[in-house]
């Protein structure tokens, strides 16, 4: 077959991503979300998000077509997020997923959507081919994970995550906390502009050396949400106020030191020279800018695709089902459903 012809369908989170790719080619990719409908609550409301898919499903499948400039009958391969990722949501993409690909009698590719996370790699055009092996640092709203990625299509491995909230669960807990409205990660990156991020020293979670022998990869943000929680409850009983710039340029400071740490850490035990970022975090200036610095000094080329390739799309569900494609791989059978927990 030529370059593979993919339809890609995302739904795991509060964006619905429709992707059109020919082989390496990004030819569209649409997202809608549902974002605005949860900024009230503070948080994603996992059937909000779940409705708000079923709604924007049609429309963004004939948007993508429309703009890709291509039909239905023209594609090659369906392909759907299929974990990990909130239930309802996920069962949305994967429900239309299947009907697509039987109403079309075309093949259909169940992907997992961290590992869509690095495909999102292959789709910048101005990169040099992704080498291996490579440390993956992703951060988001729903996960904060780091992988050993020796091979793309099949040889992806676990090496640590979040043991409760994501980093950027933990940007938007404590913009609430400061008065700063959802979603707070760009809001607290503003904040902390005026800050010093020396100001206050929060915790570094798992970053003890009784926690580093278990958890080395791991990370943990409830421990400093919690700091941060006290510390600004400290400063309102004593009737000071609360120095906002000071507290998110210093909650960042303690997010960003312990992202970046744990994934050089990754990339100097196992003799791996290169770090990829995805993950809608990564918008964050000061994550990168950290990054970048202090992988230069450890000799690690640091790799971050297009921001809009970052955040949760369904471009990289469609570049991963065609390198699948592209190594012979063989399609899902349709017994696969949605799983919230999907392992890599
Ligand atoms: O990947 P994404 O768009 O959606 C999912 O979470 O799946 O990521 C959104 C998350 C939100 O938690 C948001 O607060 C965070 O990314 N975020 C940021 C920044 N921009 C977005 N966190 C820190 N700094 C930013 N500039
Ligand atoms: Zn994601």
């Amino acid at each position: 077959m030529s370059e593979p012809l993919v339809l890609g369908i995302e739904t795991s989170c509060d964006e619905t991503g429709i992707g059109i790719v020919r082989g390496r080619t990004l030819l569209s990719n649409t997202i809608a979300s549902s974002m605005d409908e949860h900024a009230r609550y503070g948080g994603v409301v996992p059937e909000v998000a779940a409705r708000a898919h079923l709604e924007a499903l049609q429309p963004s499948i004939d948007r993508a077509l429309a703009e890709a400039q291509v039909r239905l009958e023209d594609l090659d391969a369906v392909a759907v997020t299929s974990g990990p990722g909130l239930a309802g949501a996920l069962m949305v993409g994967v429900g239309a997923a299947k009907g697509l690909a039987v109403a079309l009698d075309k093949p259909l590719y169940a992907v997992n959507h961290l590992v869509g996370h690095i495909a999102a790699d292959i789709l910048d055009p101005d990169a040099d081919p992704l080498e291996y092996p490579t440390i993956a640092l992703l951060v988001s709203g729903g996960h904060t994970a780091l992988l050993h990625v020796r091979d793309l299509t099949g040889d992806v491995e676990l090496l640590g995550e979040t043991v409760d909230d994501a980093a950027g669960e933990a940007f938007d807990k404590v913009a609430r906390l400061l008065g700063l409205p959802y979603p707070g990660g760009p809001q607290i990156d503003k904040a902390a502009l005026d800050g010093d991020p020396k100001a206050i020293r929060f915790p570094r979670g798992l970053s003890k050396a009784s926690d580093m022998a278990k958890h080395r990869y791991d990370f943990s943000f409830s421990g400093l949400k919690t700091a941060v929680a006290r510390w600004v409850e400290r400063a309102e009983a004593e009737g000071t106020p609360v120095p906002t710039a000071d507290v998110a340029a210093s909650f960042r400071e303690a997010v960003v030191d312990v992202l970046v740490t744990k994934a050089l850490a990754a990339c100097a035990d196992l003799g791996v020279p290169r770090l990829l970022l995805g993950g809608g975090v990564i918008a964050n200036r000061r994550l990168r800018d950290v990054a970048l610095e202090r992988a230069a000094a450890a000799g690690v080329t640091v790799r971050i695709p297009p921001l809009s390739l970052c955040t949760d799309n369904g471009a990289m569900i469609a570049a991963l089902a065609a390198e699948l494609i592209a190594q012979g791989r063989g399609p899902s059978t349709l017994a696969f459903g949605a799983d919230s927990t999907l392992p890599v």
